[in-house]
């Protein structure tokens, strides 16, 4: 793990420091994680595909060992962190981006503000619309909770909804993995995140514009975007290839990384 130090626009203040776990050399495929994990998500992938290709999987602003920013950080400032991160590391050619979850949504928005530097893109377990207006309120007030108990209560609540059944039943330890990042998140950058992910644009509209080579997917069992959503949003893009992760839930890469490796090694032949 590698601390990579970046002038700050959102604080306006001193240096960001952001870690990175920076493995392997070639092709340079950057990993965000989940909410509210932190690299450690992507194990399996950091390990296998780093023999092939240079994997950069950050903690995002307010995770794991990274500087935590309070108040509210946005999808566009972590996207933005992103390309910090790459300018402090050198990185000049174009990345292959991978997002699970939230680093879907942050994937989004370096869409939008990157694109220039997108080689392709990976979409796993996430969505590309916004909150509903219950959703959002709902995120608030978990945050205030956050703020208040830490993230303990989190825990209890988004476990059970991470997993699909059989990786209860036959990876414990998975789940015990997942438990311990979220107990280990400062509780001022879930927060923060939380805020932030409650006030995402809606990236409907992009997809069709999503034009380099994009990979989509879903855990066969993924109870927080199912699959026939990605389904659908996997056909609005114009070269995407779907594919459905068996006996996974939301947290795919991680309950069965031997797949999923083989599916982003196959997308990655062919760029
Ligand atoms: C995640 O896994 O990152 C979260 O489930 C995303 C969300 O709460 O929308």
């Amino acid at each position: 793990m590698r601390t990579v130090r970046f002038s700050d626009r959102l604080a306006q203040a001193n240096d960001f420091a952001m870690a990175v776990e920076d493995q392997g050399q070639g092709k340079p495929i950057v990993l965000v994680h989940a909410f509210p994990l932190d690299h450690r998500v992507w194990q399996w992938q950091i390990r296998d595909l780093s023999a092939r290709f240079r994997v950069l999987a950050p903690d995002l602003r307010g995770f794991g060992r990274s500087m935590v920013t309070s108040g509210v950080v946005t999808m566009e400032q972590m996207a933005d962190d992103l390309a910090s991160m790459l300018d402090a590391l050198g990185v000049k050619e174009p990345i292959v981006l991978g997002g699970l979850s939230m680093g879907g949504y942050v994937a989004f928005q370096f869409v939008r503000r990157h694109r220039q530097r997108l080689a392709g893109l990976i979409l796993c377990d996430t969505r590309a619309t916004a909150d509903s207006e219950e959703a959002r309120e709902n995120r608030l007030r978990t945050a205030e909770r956050i703020l208040n108990e830490g993230t303990s209560f989190l825990a209890d609540q988004m476990l059970p909804r991470l997993c699909c059944e059989r990786t209860f039943r036959h990876q414990p330890e998975v789940v015990e993995k997942l438990r311990t990042m979220i107990l280990e998140s400062p509780p001022e950058g879930v927060a923060a995140a939380a805020r932030g992910m409650a006030c995402r644009s809606d990236a409907t509209d992009l997809l069709g514009q999503i034009d380099c080579p994009t990979l989509v997917l879903v855990g066969q069992f993924d109870a927080i975007s199912p699959p026939e959503e990605m389904e659908q949003m996997a056909r609005a893009m114009p070269k995407a290839s779907f594919v459905i992760v068996p006996d996974a839930g939301h947290m795919a890469p991680l309950e069965q990384g031997q797949f999923v490796n083989q599916a982003i090694q196959d997308f990655l032949s062919c760029l």
